[in-house]
């Protein structure tokens, strides 16, 4: 099924080591495309290697590097968490332990536990998960608000491009109700979406926003992400504000 192809002469060059998957009866063509693509991804040995559950987690990793956005101590919310590996970046950079967990995630997909991580089987846009996430931070706000979540694609481009901005729009709306003052909230878009009244109010409750390409978010995918940092704050006393502890 799985085949090194050689070329002549036996001398292996790198074109040559790539993985080929031979296309099998009852599979599809999409299906071997992707496992002949994860094969050969250096990025997905890398995880294996590092023992992240997922290959995602070197953008977080990608872009804390580059734009430090954890410190110790900080709290985090990992919005579309499953399989995990965002949480366990953020649980690393933050020093979050079972004993004193900074860590909360959802998705509505079952996920193994992760040491340091309250992890939430919820659909985020459900009307009671902020206030879920909220009991589950123990009332406190946050430092970090980080969505890689998108919709699984219908295939009609503008239902699923509205779906996604309305997901986006729906996380950020939960940002500034839970972010401390400086807090970040980072949030995967895709490129060429129409998200401009986002990046626009956003400008306003942030004092840094932009867009990333980590290096190992795949050149071909439209996937970006976009960092606001320096949350101002919020004066309205919206439903919660007053209930947090800082
Ligand atoms: C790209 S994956 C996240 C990978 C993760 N960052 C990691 O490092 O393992 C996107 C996740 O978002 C989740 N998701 C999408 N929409 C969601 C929603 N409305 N509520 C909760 N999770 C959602 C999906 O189930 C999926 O697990």
């Amino acid at each position: 099924m799985v085949d090194k192809a050689l070329g002549t002469g036996g001398r292996k060059s790198e074109k040559d080591l790539k993985i080929r998957v031979k296309s099998a009866k009852g599979r599809k063509v999409s299906s071997t495309k992707w496992l002949e693509r994860q094969l050969n991804d250096p990025y997905v040995a890398k995880a294996r290697a590092a023992g992240y559950r997922s290959r995602a987690a070197f953008k977080i990793k990608e872009m804390d590097e580059k734009h430090h956005l954890f410190r110790k101590g900080m709290r985090v919310v990992d919005l579309g968490a499953a399989p995990g590996g965002w949480s366990q970046v953020a649980a690393a950079a933050t020093g979050s332990t079972d004993a004193n967990p900074l860590i909360v995630g959802i998705d509505y997909l079952e996920m193994d536990p992760i040491p340091g991580v309250i992890l939430l089987r919820k659909d985020f846009t459900d009307d009671d998960a902020p206030a879920q996430l909220i009991a589950a931070m123990g009332g406190k706000k946050a430092d970090i608000v980080m969505s890689d979540m998108a919709w699984p694609t219908t295939g009609h481009r503008p239902t699923d491009h509205l779906r996604i901005v309305q997901l986006i729009e729906i996380a950020a709306a939960f940002a500034l109700d839970v972010l401390t003052p400086g807090g970040v909230f980072v949030a995967k878009v895709f490129q060429g979406g129409t998200e401009h009244e986002l990046l626009h109010m956003l400008k306003r409750h942030f004092k840094t926003t932009f867009h990333a390409k980590p290096p190992s978010s795949r050149a071909d995918s439209a996937e970006a992400y976009l960092i606001a940092k320096g949350f101002k704050g919020t004066n309205d006393t919206e439903p919660g504000e007053g209930e947090y502890d800082r």
